[in-house]
């Protein structure tokens, strides 16, 4: 099984580099499933159902998410209906959203869940105990199970990864937008990176304009959030998992257009 996984896609610039590429780099990669995280999609804040449906129209088969992911009201009715895209499990029961997806194509089958993490973050429960009370639940677990988890600290991405390793096939870390270059396959056989990074403007901080974040920190000058659309980036990993659910490779994918 082939997976292509984008870092969280950010704005307008994200989703036309997604609309872009996807043909290409699906069929570069001969992807059975194309996964992205959709907490950044409308201008940096959460999801619409416009933005998602465009997406879905080239050929992304799942989307997971994270902290933004309720950001818009107006969205929430096409959260709490959409099949395909996952919010974090260890959050409140009754939040909007659906904890899981599962892909199928052929003899292929796929499950989909995201966490977040604790340390730096908006509150929620355990994301360790929250893994394990899913992983407890599930009827087949022999379908292999990938793991978004959408988190700030390395350390407890890490923790999370050893503590899940032997029991899903992937873990792909995300939120931090910043691609860490420590992608391998643990001895459980899951496929790691601690973060994708993120799909959208390299020139920017974390897909913001620049001089605004330079203000805030330089200035102390709060402004609202533009986002940047200079010098595009994919930041995607790519992971083949073999016929027993095991990952045989994961590869990191990292393009710049230079700047004019
Ligand atoms: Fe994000
Ligand atoms: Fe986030």
């Amino acid at each position: 099984m082939r997976i292509l996984f984008f870092g969280d896609v950010f704005g307008k610039p994200g989703r036309s580099l997604i609309m872009q590429e996807l043909p290409r780099l699906r069929h570069e990669y001969k992807a059975d499933f194309v996964i992205l995280n959709a907490e950044n999609l409308a201008d940096g804040r959460g999801i619409t159902e416009k933005v998602a449906k465009a997406l879905w129209h080239s050929g992304v088969d799942a989307m997971t998410s994270g902290n933004h992911l309720w950001d818009r009201e107006e969205a929430l009715s096409y959260i709490a209906k959409e099949k395909r895209l996952v919010r974090p499990l260890n959050y409140p029961a009754n939040s909007i959203g659906n904890i899981s997806c599962r892909l199928e194509k052929g003899n292929l089958a796929l499950d989909i869940i995201c966490l977040t993490g604790q340390m730096f973050m908006p509150p929620c429960d355990s994301a360790f105990h929250g893994f394990d009370t899913f992983w407890n639940s599930r009827k087949e677990p022999e379908i292999p199970l990938l793991v978004d988890f959408h988190a700030e600290s390395t350390a407890e991405k890490r923790a999370f990864a050893w503590h899940i390793d032997c029991r899903a096939a992937v873990m792909v870390g995300t939120h931090t937008h910043i691609q860490t270059a420590d992608s391998e396959i643990l001895p459980g056989g899951m496929a790691y990176i601690t973060d994708v990074g993120m799909t959208g403007s390299h020139d920017s901080v974390i897909g913001v304009k620049k001089h605004i974040i330079l203000d805030r920190f330089v200035n102390n000058i709060p402004q609202r959030f533009e986002t940047s659309d200079k010098g595009l980036m994919i930041n995607a990993v790519f992971i083949e998992l073999d016929n027993s659910g095991k990952a045989r490779e994961i590869r990191r994918i990292w393009t710049k257009e230079e700047l004019q």
